[in-house]
């Protein structure tokens, strides 16, 4: 399709390739992994970022894990795969697209398949193209929800670069610009990382769909002045209440879109969805390292000696939500049961 040309995770010839987004958009890199370990660094260390991009890199991880235990160690290759999934699950908190893909490739080991590298390698690869089918169908279903005309915000990176392809959030921008819903999409810088100036951005000038950046400061006057019609987010963990954990700064943008009127979506496959969650405080909010705002591109930028307080995620209530959207449907107005009546429905 056209406005979708991004593929960063990518399995060739018995070995990970991941698009090194630390490097975006100087460099366009792609980093090869050969065991678990690496590839838990990989995460950790934001190579990959991203909600379903985090799980199915995970999933891969697992088959690199199999493949060296299975040849080096068939008696005992079990427990030394059931380790390297704890090393994995420890990589990254809050996305329970991990846990979830984890659990998946766990399943496919419990079932004591004959030849388990290829098992689980299938596994990985349909929940890679799964990822991709969602989003598709999020796409569809988000731009619908979007008038003729319309110019949305957006935070954070949710495009090609955090899923399987062609995003969660991203994916409804990417699809309403495809029906000339959108007349301009605006996107959060973003800090610390910057997603949004170097990975959207990036994103959305591969793909040809204008993109005006703006500091996060500027999000309510952009609101003021009548310019957006539609705020659309990912999520790294919905719980059971429509409560939605996502990229800091997301919880600020709900709260300003009430109070100027404008509507707020949250994409994201059902696979971000955590039921077991019973509210957004039940939800893991990763903290990083102080230096990652005290520091920029390697370059000191605050007084020395000032500390830093970097929660990398927040928690948007679920009355602050006009809309959820998975690929299983729409919620509108999100609550306990409507979460429940989407989860369970066929
Ligand atoms: O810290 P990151 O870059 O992994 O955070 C990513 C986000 O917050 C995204 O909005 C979320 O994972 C959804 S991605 C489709």
């Amino acid at each position: 399709m056209q406005y979708d040309t991004i593929r960063a995770i990518q399995w060739q010839d018995g070995k990970l390739l991941l698009l090194d987004q630390r490097k975006l958009p100087e460099e366009v890199v792609y980093r090869e992994y050969q065991s678990a370990e690496q590839v838990a660094d990989a995460i950790r260390d934001m190579v990959v970022r991203g909600a379903p991009a985090i799980g199915i890199t995970a999933a891969y991880g697992v088959v690199l894990a199999a493949q060296q235990h299975f040849t080096q160690t068939p008696d005992n290759w079990r427990d030394c795969v059931e380790s390297e999934l704890d090393v994995l699950a420890k990589s990254r908190p809050t996305a329970v697209n991990l846990f979830w893909a984890l659990a998946q490739m766990r399943h496919v080991i419990a079932a004591n398949p004959d030849d388990p590298v290829n098992a689980l390698l299938s596994t990985a690869k349909a929940i890679h193209e799964e990822d991709i089918t969602a989003n598709r169908m999020m796409g569809k279903l988000g731009s619908g929800l979007i008038e003729a005309n319309s110019a949305v915000l957006t935070h954070c990176n949710t495009g090609s670069l955090a899923t399987g392809g062609f995003g969660t959030a991203l994916g409804v921008i990417r699809q309403a610009w495809s029906e000339q819903r959108l007349n301009a999409v605006y996107a959060d810088e973003t800090r610390p990382w910057l997603q949004g100036a170097r990975l959207t951005a990036w994103e959305l000038m591969q793909d040809k769909i204008p993109v005006d950046l703006i500091v996060e400061g500027a999000a309510a006057a952009l609101m003021r002045s009548g310019k957006v019609q539609w705020v659309i987010v990912g999520s790294d963990r919905i719980a059971a209440n429509g409560d939605v954990a996502n990229k800091i700064g997301t919880y600020s943008l709900a709260v300003n879109a009430r109070h100027h009127g404008i509507k707020f979506m949250v994409v994201a496959p059902s696979t971000t969805v955590d039921m077991d969650c019973v509210d957004g405080a039940a939800i893991p909010i990763e903290t990083r390292d102080a230096a990652e705002v005290l520091n920029l591109a390697g370059q000191s930028i605050a007084a020395e000696g000032a500390g830093a307080w970097n929660p990398v995620f927040d928690v948007t209530p679920a009355e602050l939500i006009d809309a959820i959207v998975t690929e299983r449907g729409v919620v509108l107005q999100p609550s306990r049961d409507k979460m429940q009546a989407m989860m369970t429905a066929a």
